[in-house]
C-alpha cells in the first residue's frame, strides 16, 4: 500500500517541468501520486508525460468527456492526504485566497479537507506584488503551508525571488507535513483529515532550547571609535525565527545588527566579544542546542581609551590588541550533557577544508560553511550559499533565503537529536 496519496496540483508557468521530478520523487518516497492540471500548465508540459509516469487520467477539465470521473474534483480532493501546488502561478494562488472556483484546480482546493502545500514560482515583481503577498498572507492564515520561492536567475533571465524551491526540499517539505499530520491525528486520535498549515509540521523542536548568538560585536578604541564588522543579525535572526515557529523556545544574545530581533524570542543585548560571552554563558545552562551564528571580533583593544584619543599631529597609530573569549570554543568545552553545539564558518577560500578544521579544533556537532565572497552569501544579504557539515555529511546548499538555509539547519538538528544526540 502506498504511503501518502498526493494530489499534484500544477499550474501554469515555465517551472511546471520541474512538477515532473517532483512526482518521481514523491513516487520513489513510497507516495500514490494523482495530478491535475490547469489549462495554462498543459502549455509547458503535456498532460500524456503524467499519465505515462502515473498510469492514471490526468485532469485538467471536469467537463472533458475524456474525464473518466463525472464529478472528479469531489473524488480528487477528499481521496488525497495532501494537495502539493508546484509549481503556483500568482493567478492560481490569487483564486485560492478569494475562492475563486472556475477550472478543476480551484475547485479542487475548496472541496479538500486535506493539508495544502504551495510552491509557488515566477518573476520577481509579480512575487513581491502587494497583491500576491497579501492572497500569500491570506493563505497562510488559512493554515495553507507554504514551501517559499529562492532567489536566483529566473526564466525571464532577471535575477531575484521567485524561483521554485529544489524539487529536493519541496518533496522533503512535504514529507515532513505528512509525517507531522500523522503523529497529530495518531496523538489526538482524528480520523479526518484537517488542514494544519505551518504550527503543526514545525512542532519538531517543541522540546528544545536553543540559544543563538546574532550579529557582530563592537570593541572600542575609545568613546566614539570601535572595530566590528559587516554582520547584520539577519542569519542568526533567520534561525531563531525558524526555531520558534518549530515550536522551540529561543533565546539570542545579540551584538550589533541592522535588523529586529523576530516575536517570540528572548532577545539580550551584548555590544562586545566580552559582553556576548557572559551573556552567553549566564543563559547556556538552560539551553539544549546552541548556534554561533555571531560575527564575533577575534581581538579587541587591549587598553581602550577613557577619553577620545587626540590626534596630536601623529601620522601614524598603533593599536596593540588581544584575543577576545572563544565563546563557541567555550560553549563546546564546557557543554552539558545532550547540548548540541552548532557553528558558522565565514570562508573566503577552501571553505569547507577550513570549516571542517574548525569542527574538529571546536568540538562542533554542525558547522554551516559560508562563502561570503559569493553573490548573494554572506554579510547582509537576505540569501545565503552555504554546506552544511556534520560528522558524517556534507549538505552542499543552493543559494537560497537565509530563512530557507536556517530551516535545513534546523532539520539536521532534528536528525541528530532523533539519531540520539
Ligand atoms: O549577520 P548576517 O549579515 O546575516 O551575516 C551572516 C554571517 C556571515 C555573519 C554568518 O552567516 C556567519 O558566517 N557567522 C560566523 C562568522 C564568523 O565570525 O565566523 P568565524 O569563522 O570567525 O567564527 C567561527 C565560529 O566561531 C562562528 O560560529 C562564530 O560565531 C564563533 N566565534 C568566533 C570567534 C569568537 N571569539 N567567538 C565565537 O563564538
Amino acid at each position: 500500500m502506498a504511503k501518502y496519496r498526493i494530489g499534484l496540483g500544477v499550474s501554469g508557468g515555465i517551472a511546471a517541468y520541474k512538477a515532473v521530478e517532483v512526482l518521481r520523487l514523491l513516487q520513489k518516497a513510497g507516495c500514490d501520486v494523482s495530478v491535475a492540471m490547469t489549462r495554462h500548465a498543459t502549455e509547458f508540459v503535456q498532460p500524456l508525460t503524467f499519465r505515462a509516469l502515473t498510469d492514471k487520467h490526468v485532469i485538467v477539465d471536469d467537463y472533458d468527456p475524456a474525464n473518466p470521473d463525472p464529478i472528479a474534483h469531489i473524488n480528487f480532493s477528499q481521496n488525497i492526504d495532501l494537495l502539493l501546488i508546484v509549481p503556483a502561478t500568482a493567478n492560481i494562488i490569487a483564486k485560492f485566497a478569494n475562492g475563486v472556483a472556475d477550472d478543476f484546480l480551484s475547485s479542487t482546493y475548496l472541496a479538500t479537507t486535506a493539508p495544502v502545500m504551495i510552491a509557488p514560482a515566477m518573476n520577481t515583481t509579480m512575487w513581491e506584488q502587494p497583491a500576491t503577498q497579501r492572497n500569500v498572507e491570506r493563505l497562510k492564515q488559512d493554515g495553507v503551508y507554504f514551501v517559499e520561492p529562492v532567489a536566483g536567475e529566473l526564466a525571464c533571465k532577471t535575477v531575484g525571488t521567485g524561483k521554485l524551491e529544489d524539487v529536493e526540499n519541496i518533496v522533503a517539505q512535504a514529507m515532513r507535513l505528512l509525517t507531522a499530520e500523522t503523529q497529530r491525528r495518531g496523538e489526538n486520535g482524528i480520523e479526518s483529515s484537517q488542514r494544519l498549515g505551518v504550527s503543526a509540521v514545525q512542532n519538531d523542536l517543541a522540546n528544545e532550547k536553543v540559544l543563538i548568538t546574532v550579529g557582530g560585536t563592537r570593541e572600542a578604541i575609545d568613546p566614539v571609535r570601535f572595530i566590528s564588522n559587516h554582520s547584520s543579525g539577519k542569519m542568526g535572526f533567520a534561525v531563531a525565527e525558524a526555531a520558534a515557529a518549530r515550536g522551540a523556545s529561543v533565546t539570542v544574545v545579540a551584538g550589533e545588527t541592522k535588523v529586529a530581533p523576530p516575536e517570540n524570542v528572548k532577545a539580550v543585548r551584548a555590544v562586545s566579544a566580552k559582553e556576548m560571552h557572559d551573556a552567553v554563558m549566564a543563559e547556556l545552562p538552560n539551553a539544549t542546542v546552541f548556534v554561533g551564528a555571531a560575527a564575533v571580533a577575534d581581538y579587541a583593544p587591549a587598553n581602550a581609551a577613557d577619553a577620545k584619543i587626540k590626534k596630536d599631529g601623529r601620522d601614524t597609530m598603533t593599536l596593540e590588541l588581544e584575543k577576545t573569549p572563544d565563546i563557541l570554543a567555550d560553549v563546546s568545552k564546557n557543554r552539558h550533557n545532550g547540548l548540541i553545539v552548532v557553528g558558522f564558518a565565514a570562508e573566503t577560500n577552501n571553505v569547507v577544508e577550513y570549516a571542517r578544521l574548525k569542527m574538529a579544533k571546536k568540538g562542533l556537532d554542525i558547522v554551516v560553511a559560508n562563502d561570503i565572497t559569493k553573490e548573494g552569501a554572506g554579510f547582509n544579504t537576505d540569501t545565503n550559499i552555504a554546506t552544511i557539515l556534520t560528522n558524517g555529511s556534507e549538505d552542499e546548499l543552493p543559494l537560497m533565503s537565509k530563512r530557507d538555509l536556517a530551516d535545513r539547519l534546523l532539520d539536521q538538528i532534528v536528525k541528530l537529536r532523533n539519531d540520539g544526540k
